[in-house]
């Protein structure tokens, strides 16, 4: 196949940060994606109605002209978020879903939650209102293996919640793991997962090959070959629960090169083309349309887009670094080269 037609897709979950950066990150997820759910985890965070709408309103100020964009916004939980909080940001008429970090377990996550019962009451207020919970799904104890944090937050959290809120739309976003892969397999139709590119492309060797690679560090952390086997079968199986989010999260070339490099891969430049190399590779490019464009809009009962997004089979390099802000960022997959691009 020499060229892929599929309808526009939407990123499921991703971060594009604030101020200056928005100058290079918005034009660009609104360059592959027609909608994009954009996580809260600002510093501070974005807890209120009154915080969602305003970063709404910066991350609008650089949609480039003409383009169709929509930001799909999130709500950052504490322990005290109160039903009255949902209820106000969901009346208000941007909120599109909130966000749970288990306190401490990644990027600006140290406001998150620190007990999920602190959070029942504002749960079943998000049960009722229809407003989908997303979960970066890792416990934060610091005794369990890095590892195993995804399967434990699973066993120990995510099986609590799905009994306690069974009404209650959950993504578990950016899976790594074959648990986790089972576990949305078997679970009911209110739960689903995203999958980004790079825990379909990596395995946690590429954290240490020839050195340590502080570019193909993520949380959660890229898992063993079994479990990135796993996540690729689930990407490109059909099955609708697993839809595109690839969890792009830029930081500037300084802290993630740096004596304590912080977590996130920045993808927008080419996340398509990534995911597009990976179902061809499975021979599963006739699937590729449903995980990246209808599985995501079926679970959240929202419209496909209209528009087409046209891949060309050819090659091209990937930029070395990218101008972000006064900074410098460099891109998932810097100055390799990829085997399809995005030609409209
Ligand atoms: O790698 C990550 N980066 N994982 C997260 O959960 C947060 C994100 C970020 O905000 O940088
Ligand atoms: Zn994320």
């Amino acid at each position: 196949m020499e060229q892929i037609e599929i309808i526009y897709p939407d990123d499921w979950h991703c971060h594009l940060r604030d101020g200056a950066y928005l100058a290079t990150t918005v034009p660009m997820v609104a360059k592959q994606f027609k909608r994009a759910i954009v996580m809260p985890n600002l510093n501070p965070p974005v807890t209120t109605a009154e915080l969602v709408r305003q970063y709404h309103q910066r991350i609008m100020e650089h949609v480039p002209t003409g383009n169709s964009f929509t930001p799909l916004m999130t709500l950052y939980l504490k322990d005290s978020t109160t039903p009255e909080i949902i209820k106000e940001a969901k009346q208000e008429g941007l909120l599109f879903g909130c966000k749970l970090y288990p306190a401490g377990v990644t990027t600006h996550s140290q406001a998150g939650v620190t007990q999920l019962e602190k959070l029942f009451p504002a749960l079943e207020t998000m049960a009722t209102l229809q407003v989908p919970l997303l979960i970066h799904g890792e416990v934060n104890d610091p005794e369990v293996d890095i590892f195993d944090r995804e399967r434990i937050f699973i066993e120990k959290h995510l099986t609590t919640l799905l009994k306690e809120f069974p009404t209650l739309k959950i993504v578990l976003e950016h899976i790594t793991t074959q648990d986790a892969v089972q576990f949305i397999k078997e679970s009911a139709n209110n739960v689903a997962a995203t999958i980004t590119p790079q825990h379909l492309w990596l395995n946690r060797n590429a954290l240490f090959s020839g050195g340590i690679q502080p570019h193909h560090y993520c949380l959660p952390v890229l898992k063993r070959k079994i479990h990135q086997q796993a996540l690729i079968q689930a990407a490109t199986s059909g099955n609708p629960k697993f839809f595109l989010g690839t969890d792009s999260a830029p930081h500037p070339q300084a802290q993630k090169e740096s004596a304590c490099g912080c977590a996130g891969i920045f993808s927008h430049h080419a996340a398509m083309e990534m995911y597009a190399h990976i179902f061809e590779q499975e021979n599963a490019l006739p699937l590729f349309e449903g995980f990246a464009s209808k599985f995501g809009p079926d679970f959240y009962g929202l419209p496909y887009n209209k528009e087409k997004l046209i891949l060309r089979k050819q090659n091209w390099d990937v930029p070395e670094k990218l101008v972000f802000g006064n900074d410098t960022l460099i891109p998932f997959l810097a100055a390799k080269t990829l085997n399809w691009q995005q030609i409209s």
